[in-house]
């Protein structure tokens, strides 16, 4: 299987098609790519977050220390590509999805680590997903960085899962299972905002747009 079906397998619901189309619009293109920005500079930064938490785990230290560099690396890429278009980086809310999938974590250790690191996985793996299906739609230049991202943020699904196995010294299939059914709710239910993480976007918001 090659590593975008075993993302799509790992995930529980495919992208809806509503949310894509509105994405391939020329006007979803300044939200998409200012929250994808956000994204890359939230994914170093939690990163960063865990290696001060868990300062005596080397194995965590390393991927997290490399996944940083790496998401630090394509926030700048999405920034160029930003001012070559001449769109100004600006705040943008936060779509509900990564809080949304937080409200599940346990509060207690090891259980705490092994469900962020479970919810990584699904984060990463959702990126991958959605860079594949938006490329067709998108101008060459964009639909290029996206696949080329695919790689990287795939082994970072990897990364995560792997770092969830073998920290929790017993199976953490419950554990996914559980995390699978609120992520696809997350990507499934009417979401009023559009982000590169939202849901099926409401009729409000696609008449909008
Ligand atoms: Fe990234
Ligand atoms: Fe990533």
């Amino acid at each position: 299987m090659d590593a975008l079906s075993e993302i799509k397998d790992f995930l529980g619901c495919e992208t809806p098609q509503e949310w894509l189309e509105l994405a391939a619009k020329p006007e979803s293109q300044l939200i998409l790519l200012t929250d994808h920005a956000h994204c890359e500079k939230k994914a170093a930064s939690t990163a960063m977050t865990l290696m001060f938490r868990y300062v005596d785990r080397s194995d965590l230290l390393n991927k997290m220390s490399r996944l940083a560099r790496e998401e630090l690396i394509h926030f700048e890429q999405v920034l160029a590509l930003m001012e070559a278009r001449g769109h100004r980086y600006d705040h943008m809310s936060p779509a509900r999805y990564a809080g949304g999938l937080r409200t599940g974590v346990r509060t207690s250790e090891p259980g705490r680590l092994i469900d962020v690191l479970i919810i990584g996985a699904f984060i990463e793996a959702r990126s991958c997903e959605r860079f594949a299906a938006l490329a067709p739609s998108l101008d060459d230049e964009l639909a290029k960085f996206y696949r080329s991202l695919l790689k990287s943020e795939g082994r970072h699904y990897q990364d995560y899962l792997q770092l969830a196995r073998d920290y929790a010294g017993e199976p953490i299939d419950d554990r996914i299972e559980y995390f699978r059914q609120i992520e696809c709710e997350l990507i499934l239910a009417e979401d009023d905002e559009f982000r590169f993480h939202s849901g099926r976007p409401s009729a409000a918001l696609t008449a909008a747009a």
